[in-house]
C-alpha cells in the first residue's frame, strides 16, 4: 500500500518535472518567430529570457531597473541570479496554473558560462533539458533584421552601436555554449539565414523526431 503510494507519487513527480529545450542563435536569428510557430503546433510554453527581463527593467520600483537596462543597451548579459529567478517564476506560475504545461521552450538562454552554472546550480535537478534549438545565422542576416525590426520594434538594442556589441557578445560568449552542448550530442541545428516558411519546415523535422523518439 504505501509502496504503491510512494510509487505513484514518484511517477506524478516525474510526469511533471519541467522538459526544456533551450533556444539559441545569434540577434535576429529568428529564436523569438519560431517559437511562435513552435508552441502553436507542440504545445510549448515559450520562455523569452530577454523579455523577461525587458518587462523587469519596465516595472517600478524594481531594484535592477537600471542594471538591465545598461546590459541591455550594452549588448552584455545580465549576472544569472536576476535571470534565473525570472525564468523559474515563470515556469513555476505556468504549471502552477495547469500542471499539465510542463514543455517549455527557453529562449536566449544560457548565453554564457555565468548562466550555465547558474542553470547547474539552481535548476539542474528541477528540470530536464531534452536539446538545444541553434539558428545559425550569418552576422550580416542577423544584424540587417535587428535593423529592420528597431524601426518598429521600440527596442533600445535594435540599433547599429548595440548590435555589433550584441554580435561580439555572441560570438565571444554564446558560440561556445552552444559548441559544448554540441560535444554532447545535445544541439539541433537549423540554417536560420533562409525564410521563415523553410526555417519551420526544417524545425518541425526535429520535433517530430524528437516526439518520435519519446513516444517509442
Ligand atoms: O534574446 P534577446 O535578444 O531578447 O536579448 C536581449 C538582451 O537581453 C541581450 O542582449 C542581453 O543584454 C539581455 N539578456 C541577458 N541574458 C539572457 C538573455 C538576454 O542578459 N540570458
Ligand atoms: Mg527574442
Amino acid at each position: 500500500m504505501v509502496i504503491s503510494y510512494l510509487g505513484s507519487l514518484v511517477q506524478k513527480l516525474l510526469r511533471m518535472k519541467p522538459k526544456v529545450v533551450f533556444v539559441l542563435g545569434g540577434p535576429g536569428a529568428g529564436k523569438g518567430t519560431q517559437c511562435t510557430n513552435i508552441v502553436k503546433k507542440y504545445g510549448y510554453t515559450h520562455i523569452s529570457a530577454g523579455d523577461l527581463l525587458r518587462a523587469e527593467r519596465n516595472k517600478e520600483g524594481t531594484q535592477y531597473g537600471e542594471l538591465i537596462d545598461i546590459h541591455i543597451k550594452e549588448g552584455k548579459i545580465v549576472p544569472v541570479e536576476i535571470t534565473i529567478n525570472l525564468l523559474k517564476r515563470a515556469m513555476d506560475d505556468t504549471m502552477a496554473k495547469d500542471a499539465a504545461k510542463n514543455k517549455f521552450l527557453i529562449d536566449g538562454f544560457p548565453r554564457n558560462t555565468n548562466n550555465l552554472e547558474g542553470w547547474n546550480k539552481f535548476m539542474d535537478n528541477d528540470a530536464d533539458v531534452k536539446f538545444v534549438l541553434f539558428f545559425d545565422c550569418n552576422n550580416e542576416t542577423c544584424v540587417e533584421r535587428c535593423l529592420e525590426r528597431g524601426k518598429g520594434s521600440g527596442r533600445t538594442d535594435d540599433n547599429v552601436l548595440s548590435l555589433q556589441k550584441r554580435i561580439q557578445t555572441y560570438l565571444q560568449s554564446t558560440k561556445p555554449i552552444i559548441d559544448l552542448y554540441a560535444k554532447e550530442g545535445k544541439v539541433r541545428r537549423v540554417d536560420g539565414a533562409k525564410s521563415v516558411d523553410e526555417v519551420f519546415v526544417e524545425v518541425q523535422k526535429i520535433f517530430d523526431a524528437e516526439n518520435g523518439i519519446e513516444n517509442v
